[in-house]
């Protein structure tokens, strides 16, 4: 028997297991077929972004709908989201006020937040530094980093309970401060660094109810008070360690700090101070969390479905016949790739990519005016059954299979597409298909009994606060 597909009740449970040769439809919240009223939706949105969104939703091509004063427009198939995202790039680089709102603090003018000629400019500055022919550089960090967990989860013993969820924002936490900073300084840092970044995202509101009805930007947003004392808190840490790193200039290693400071842009001018911390920030917060979702979902998902468990394992046994693997492993694992792909399609860590015009324009022969909110959702488009077959069934297999329907590459965007397209596309993937490789070759996660697991959307999607699973070593 299949895990019901029906979909009635709150969720869509993750009980009971798929067996080898079953499909698993791993949990989604409920999906309405009759639109509720809109305050009706804004207080689902508050509570969970996932669960405003019904069977027609999944199924569009091109959306819109008015909320209040403002129009938002929701591209859902390949055509759509290459004109708003590509062709449109010019008018629709401009990120939702609601992004920009609960991270300028943070970020200032960084690279995330930004647009036109500052966003321009920086991209071509910091992309190069976390560019996909740099990542071979950064592997023995992640590798080394990896094996601590390795060791760490090894000495827990059989049977053991982790936070699945917890330890892989830790790991992916210390990988990205040791290849920004260095292995030493990120060392030193990482916990003072992924505190404050915590802290500041607990005080970040979800949906920003004021930008949603159009109002204006100078209306306070009423945080305040709270967020300033992570931002303060992470700019000292952060400040602190570039002083360190130039007085140290830890040579010979790929550091993306390293790179900051000596990228030059076309007129041969230097970033200042604060555009290097924005960047630094920019790349942590954009490179951890996402990472680190990806593979907690993995971990949930390979738990619950045997016939996926057991293919990789066997291509790890394989492959690395019980030796760590290296940067150049990683081209040869590609149910491992596989795994990570399909976890990306069904949870992607950046549910929503949301773009507000900045002059009038249209989409799929639809106008749509200076200040709509135009949406990409790869939770939508990930699902949508006129691109995929058995949308919601984890199936790794669809990645690897010639003959499975597999839509271009605007309809598959967990890293969004466009001139915006992650710029460290190269570096999460192979940050996780090592990390997979490595701690899958040694153990099993089994979910804890009596865990209910459901996706919750913040300004990432998660599997909730934490992820209980128990730790079974493979070769003991
Ligand atoms: C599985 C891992 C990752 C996923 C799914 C992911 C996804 C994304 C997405 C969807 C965006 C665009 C957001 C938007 O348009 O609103 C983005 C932007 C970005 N990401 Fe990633 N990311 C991942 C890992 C990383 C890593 C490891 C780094 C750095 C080492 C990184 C650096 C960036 C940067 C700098 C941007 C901003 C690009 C720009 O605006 O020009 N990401 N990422």
């Amino acid at each position: 028997m299949t895990v019901s597909a029906q979909i009635s009740g709150d969720t869509q449970k993750a009980e009971p297991t798929a067996t080898k040769t079953e499909d698993f439809v791993p949990p989604y919240p409920f999906r309405y077929e009759k639109m509720p009223p809109v305050w009706s939706l804004i207080g689902m949105a508050k509570r969970n972004f996932l669960s405003i969104w019904g069977v027609d939703d999944f199924q569009s091509r091109l959306r819109s709908k008015k909320i209040f004063t403002r129009e938002l427009v929701i591209c859902n198939r390949p055509d759509v989201v290459r004109e708003a995202f590509q062709t449109n790039h010019d008018v629709l680089q401009r990120k939702s006020p609601q992004m920009r709102h609960a991270l300028q603090p943070l970020l200032g003018d960084g690279l995330f937040i930004s647009d036109t000629e500052t966003w321009a400019k920086r991209r071509k500055v910091v992309a190069p530094i976390i560019h996909g022919s740099r990542v071979k550089g950064f592997a023995p960090i992640m590798i080394e980093t990896i094996e601590e967990q390795r060791a760490d989860w090894a000495s827990q013993g059989e049977g053991a309970e982790v936070d699945a969820l917890a330890d892989m924002a830790h790991l992916t936490a210390e990988i990205i401060c040791r290849t920004i900073f260095g292995r030493q300084l990120g060392k030193d840092h990482a916990a003072e660094v992924v505190q404050g970044f915590s802290d500041y995202q607990r005080h970040i509101d979800q949906v920003d109810i004021l930008s949603l009805f159009g109002l204006p930007e100078w209306l306070p947003r009423f945080r305040g008070r709270a967020i300033k004392k992570p931002v303060e808190r992470i700019m000292t840490v952060l400040d602190k360690i570039i002083a360190n790193y130039e007085a140290q200039k830890e040579k010979g290693e790929a550091s993306v700090i390293g790179g900051l400071l000596e990228a030059r842009d076309e007129n041969g001018e230097p970033l200042s101070r604060e555009a290097i911390i924005s960047e630094a920030a920019v790349i942590f917060m954009a490179g951890h969390e996402t990472t680190a979702n990806t593979l907690a979902w993995a971990w949930f998902l390979l738990s619950q479905c045997d016939k996926s468990r057991t293919n990789l394992q066997a291509e790890l046994d394989t492959v690395l016949a019980g030796r760590s693997p290296t940067f150049q492993d990683v081209p040869n694992l590609p149910y491992t790739k596989a795994v990570i792909e399909e976890t990306l399609r069904l949870y992607p860590p950046v549910p929503i990519l949301a773009r507000e015009a900045m002059a009038d324009t249209s989409i799929g022969g639809k106008s749509v005016p200076k200040g709509s909110l135009v949406m990409v959702v790869p939770w939508l488009m990930h699902r949508n059954p006129v691109l995929w077959s058995k949308p919601d069934v984890f199936d790794p297999g669809r990645f690897l299979n010639p003959k499975s329907k597999k839509p271009n590459k605007y309809g598959y965007v967990p890293f969004s597409i466009g001139p915006r397209i992650c710029a460290g596309l190269q570096f999460g993937m192979t940050e996780a298909i090592l990390s997979l490789a490595i701690l899958a070759q040694d153990f099993e996660l089994k979910l804890k009994d009596g865990t209910d697991v459901q996706p919750v959307a913040r300004l990432t999607l998660r599997p909730g606060e934490n992820l209980p699973m128990t730790l079974h070593p493979r070769h003991s």
